[in-house]
């Protein structure tokens, strides 16, 4: 009998260890194997994350298994995290718990952060390496699941011996504000305890830990008033309401023999609001002439000092519990409160139990963050899939970018080269504030979705996948792309003509079913080089636009011009990979497209130009590069990588490379069009110059292909090195740090407007006057004496507004400061261009109207509407002649170009 007895204990015993309350969930964190605790709680090891290493801790009298290893993660702006599987709608106790252990031998106590998703729940400050620190959090889940991150060390590196997850049920801890607050646990106490040792599971089911009242801990239940006794009972205790305190703390009590109960003690994370019970279950038999009362004195708050508590009455009953308290009470960090009996109780005051905890603020997150958790759940068992945590915050996921809104968005995703399969997931189309998406260098398949509804993307990047489809159109509706790459895909179709219109960097080649198109708009294009390309730029811009100017009415839907620069700007090593992605001709390509180097089309500080035709009929133009103007192979490949990876509307494509039997070479698309030199300060300027609106506009759009260079390569720094330029417009730093800089084209570019102003050449031996060369020099002083007519070229008839005249002199002069860092940057110069045009606009439509009154000379209000409405995308008429133009100092058979003829006008576009 007694052995079946035995038995039956036995089975219930391990019944009761295997029957793991639900919703339990116990990491050891550092752990290797599973194990069942002597609690009966199931421990598992944590050793499916993949972040931080692990290690073992021995600490004198510390036995538990759990508090035998730890991890401990790198001290980086990382974030680690854990997520845990948690059922919606329930509201669950999360205890985090750290022995330090001195695990690295170190002996520095670490300091460091930890959050519950988005929300800072603590910062943990170990002080002593054998005590354990212990947070808790009581939360309502609203999610599948729950991350707990480390991060932010200050001092040491941040660890963690274990993270638990334990379940409520019903109504437990409910409040009114828990969709907005989580409750921070501060002190939950047991009073009366029988040892210093916590109750927890399996004597509460829920595992929440009861301190004992008689630990002994600094600030920790001091000042207790004499005649303070403990007392017990081993009567059940009826605690089905309110927060379910196990029976076992509730049989426990202290009273106050003399009339008082008084405590004092530290409050973790007080001062703030908090919720704040009591726990009370009348334990002692009072007799029928006995009562007790008594009141709450809190120092400080007379209002709390006015309910009376009568246990047996309030909880009908002796043995059952009665849990008044404050949902939500401001609370000091040293809290001291005093239990008093009434004068007409016989009994002193009795306090089972006390829980403090503290209204933690959730933090809403990034807004983004449930569709960040659905894209990395597609690809659940990649590294940085499993990251976990709010996206943003508190500190951003290794893939993402956020912007610094309170609840931030997702600006930037940067998957390249993660192996990712399957079709783009559609859920990045949602994120409504991203700007850059990097997704190159994968698997992907299927078609380019929609990525309307992402009105800021600006960058794209899904080149090197295995893309199918076409282009979707909406991608040029996309106000602020400027960077579109889609090479090496199976795209099909034709490029939108929305995308080839663009001011865009566009890569859409390696797709072998994918056609350009009919290119509609102009992209007219230049490759800005150096400080001397840049020079050059303008220089053939002008050019070009002296023939739009011509032909303005007339010119051709189709036709396009094309324009090239060399130049040169030497970039730090982007690596040989572009380099052998550029075509690579070979020298006897070139010898016969250039017919033996025939015909000389442009010479310079970086070598000579030859014009050049290609089997297929492609004019080129072809650079050669004067031997020293390029020191060695390395500076070439950069030239060439740089290149290869530059494709804007302003700039002309570069078509590839060749690099034999000494000689480098760089190949363009050619470009007809004048020169500066000509149709600026030639000998014909009388007869077709250019208007001031006109040289604004072309300077807006030069600076831009500057600026693009300046800023939009990609974050590649333009390291030049030896360069020689044209004396002229070389910045004079230079000549002392042998260095080209941004701010080296910025003075030539400063040179440029002052020739836009003057109308003359940038060093003339002439033009301005005894001991003065340079263009820099003679207008510095005029302007600086206040005589800017003294600079303006003649050949603009005084029709341009002197405010925007004046507004581009200074820039100019700015620009041509000394130092560099005088300078002013391409995007101030381009601001102030702009506002130089809009002023010319409005003055050239007053002048228009005056001069479309009688008596007026006639004027053409078309030339006005169309160099409004089409100032950047105008299509030039593809001239009948051949001269390849576009140098600073290229040389031009006289005339032809100047009698090209306009075939058709271009229709109207916005
Ligand atoms: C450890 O426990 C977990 C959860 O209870 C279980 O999924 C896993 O299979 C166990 N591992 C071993 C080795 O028993
Ligand atoms: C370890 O436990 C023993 C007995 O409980 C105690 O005397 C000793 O002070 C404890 N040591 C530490 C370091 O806590
Ligand atoms: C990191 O911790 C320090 C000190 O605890 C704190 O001042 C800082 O604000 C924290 N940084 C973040 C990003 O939480
Ligand atoms: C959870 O609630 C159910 C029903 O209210 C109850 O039967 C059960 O005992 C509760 N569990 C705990 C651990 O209190
Ligand atoms: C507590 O009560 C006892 C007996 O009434 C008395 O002797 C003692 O002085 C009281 N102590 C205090 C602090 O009031
Ligand atoms: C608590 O009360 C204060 C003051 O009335 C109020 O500002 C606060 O929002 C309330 N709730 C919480 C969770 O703090
Ligand atoms: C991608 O997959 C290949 C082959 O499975 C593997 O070698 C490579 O490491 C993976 N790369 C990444 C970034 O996961
Ligand atoms: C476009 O991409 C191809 C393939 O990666 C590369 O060879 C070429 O250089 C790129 N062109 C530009 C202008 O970036």
């Amino acid at each position: 009998m007694e052995a079946w007895l035995l038995i039956l204990s036995l089975l219930l015993l391990m019944g009761a260890s295997k029957a793991q309350m639900p919703g339990f969930i116990s990491l050891d964190c550092g752990g290797a194997a599973n194990f069942t605790d002597e609690l009966g709680l199931e421990w598992t090891p944590d050793d499916e994350l993949m972040y931080g290493e692990t290690t073992k801790v021995s600490v004198a009298n510390e036995t538990r298994k759990q508090y035998q290893t730890l991890r401990y993660f790198r001290a980086n702006d990382m974030k680690y995290c854990y997520t845990l599987q948690v059922t919606g709608r329930t509201r669950y106790l999360v205890r985090a718990t750290f022995l330090y252990g001195n695990f690295d031998n170190n002996n520095v106590y670490p300091k460091f952060d930890i959050s519950l998703g988005p929300t800072h729940w603590a910062t943990i400050v170990i002080s002593d390496a054998d005590t354990i620190e212990v947070q808790e959090l009581i939360f309502l889940a609203s999610d599948p699941t729950i991350s707990v991150c480390l991060s932010n060390a200050t001092t040491g590196q941040p660890f963690i011996s274990t993270l638990e997850l334990r379940q409520f049920n019903g109504s437990v801890y409910l409040t009114q504000y828990e969709s907005q607050f989580y409750l921070s646990v501060s002190a939950r106490i047991n009073f009366g305890a029988d040892s210093d040792a916590p109750v927890r599971y399996p004597d509460d089911p829920f595992d929440r830990i009861w301190e004992s009242d008689s630990l002994k801990k600094a600030n920790y239940l001091v000042d207790v008033a004499a005649g303070t006794e403990k007392i017990s009972t081993r009567m059940p205790i009826d605690v089905s309401n309110g927060e379910r305190p196990p029976q076992k703390v509730m049989q426990t009590a202290v009273v106050g023999r003399n009339g008082s109960l008084t405590y004092r003690l530290n409050l973790d994370g007080f001062p703030g609001f908090g919720w704040a019970f009591s726990y009370f279950a009348e334990i002692e038999d009072l007799g029928p002439k006995e009562s007790r009362k008594f009141r709450l004195v809190l120092p400080g708050y007379p209002d709390y000092s006015k309910a009376v508590v009568n246990i047996q009455e309030n909880a009908q009953g002796k043995d059952r519990l009665y849990e008044p308290g404050y949902p939500n009470i401001s609370l000091p960090f040293v809290l001291s409160f005093r239990f008093g009996k009434t004068s007409d109780s016989s009994m002193g005051p009795l306090l089972n139990a006390m829980e403090i905890n503290k209204y933690l603020k959730k933090n809403d997150g990034s807004l983004d963050g449930s569709i960040i958790a659905s894209v990395a759940s597609l690809y659940s068992t990649a590294d940085w899939a499993r990251e976990g945590g709010d996206p943003c915050l508190p500190v951003l996921l290794s893939w993402v970018q956020c912007n610094s809104d309170p609840q931030p968005r997702i600006t930037k995703i940067v998957l390249s080269g993660k192996n990712l399969t399957g079709n783009i997931p559609l859920d990045l189309t949602k994120l409504s504030g991203l700007v850059e998406l990097w997704l190159d260098g994968n698997v992907l398949i299927g078609t380019i979705p929609d990525f309307s509804g992402c009105t800021d993307l600006e960058i794209i990047h899904l080149e090197n996948n295995q893309l199918t489809g076409s282009m979707p159109s909406s991608l040029a509706e996309l106000p602020n792309l400027r960077e579109l790459y889609v090479q090496n895909n199976k795209l099909s179709g034709t490029v939108p003509s929305g995308l080839l219109n663009k001011n865009l960097v566009l890569n859409y080649t390696g797709n072998v079913n994918l056609r350009k198109g009919s290119n509609k708009g102009s992209n007219s294009k230049v490759i800005i080089g150096s400080s001397v390309g840049a020079a050059i730029l303008l220089i053939a811009t002008i050019a070009s636009c002296i023939l739009m100017q011509k032909g303005k009415k007339k010119y051709s839907k189709k036709d396009q011009i094309e324009r090239t620069m060399p130049g040169q700007r030497l970039v730090s090593s982007l690596g040989d990979a572009a380099k052998e992605a550029a075509h690579c001709f070979t020298l006897s390509e070139i010898e016969d497209a250039t017919r033996q180097f025939e015909r000389k089309i442009g010479s310079g500080g970086f070598g000579v130009v030859y014009y050049g035709q290609t089997n297929d009929g492609k004019e080129i133009a072809v650079k050669v590069l004067t031997s020293n103007s390029y020191q060695g192979k390395r500076e070439f490949s950069n030239e060439v990588t740089l290149l290869s990876r530059i494709h804007h509307r302003n700039l002309v494509q570069f078509l590839g490379y060749c690099q034999e039997e000494g000689k480098s070479i760089l190949v363009y698309e050619f470009m007809h069009s004048g020169t500066l030199k000509e149709h600026l300060y030639g000998p014909q300027t009388h007869d077709r110059s250019i208007n001031w609106i006109k040289r604004l506009e072309i300077a807006e759009d030069a600076a831009k292909g500057i600026e693009y260079l300046h800023t939009g390569s990609d974050g590649t720094s333009h390291v030049s090195s030896i360069v020689r330029g044209t004396v002229g417009y070389l910045d004079p730093e230079y000549y002392i740090s042998q260095q080209l800089t941004d701010k080296s084209d910025v003075y030539s570019f400063g040179v440029i407007l002052l020739e836009l102003i003057s109308g003359q050449e940038a060093i003339s031996n002439e033009s301005f006057g005894v001991n003065c060369r340079n263009i820099v020099q003679w207008a510095k002083l005029h302007i600086e004496n206040g005589d800017i007519q003294g600079i303006i070229d003649p050949s603009l008839r005084g029709e341009y507004d002197i405010q925007s005249m004046w507004k581009i002199a200074e820039k100019a002069l700015m620009c041509v400061q000394p130092h560099g860092n005088m300078r002013p940057s391409m995007s101030e110069v381009i601001k102030e261009i702009q506002d130089a045009i809009s002023i010319e606009r409005g003055a050239e439509a007053v002048r228009e109207v005056v001069s479309s009154l009688p008596s007026s000379p006639t004027s053409d209000p078309l030339s006005l509407s169309s160099s409004i409405a089409h100032r950047s995308t105008v299509n030039f008429s593809r001239p009948n002649t051949k001269y390849p133009q576009g140098f600073r100092d290229g040389r031009r058979s006289s005339g032809e170009s100047r009698r090209r003829e306009p075939r058709e006008r271009r229709g109207s576009e916005p």
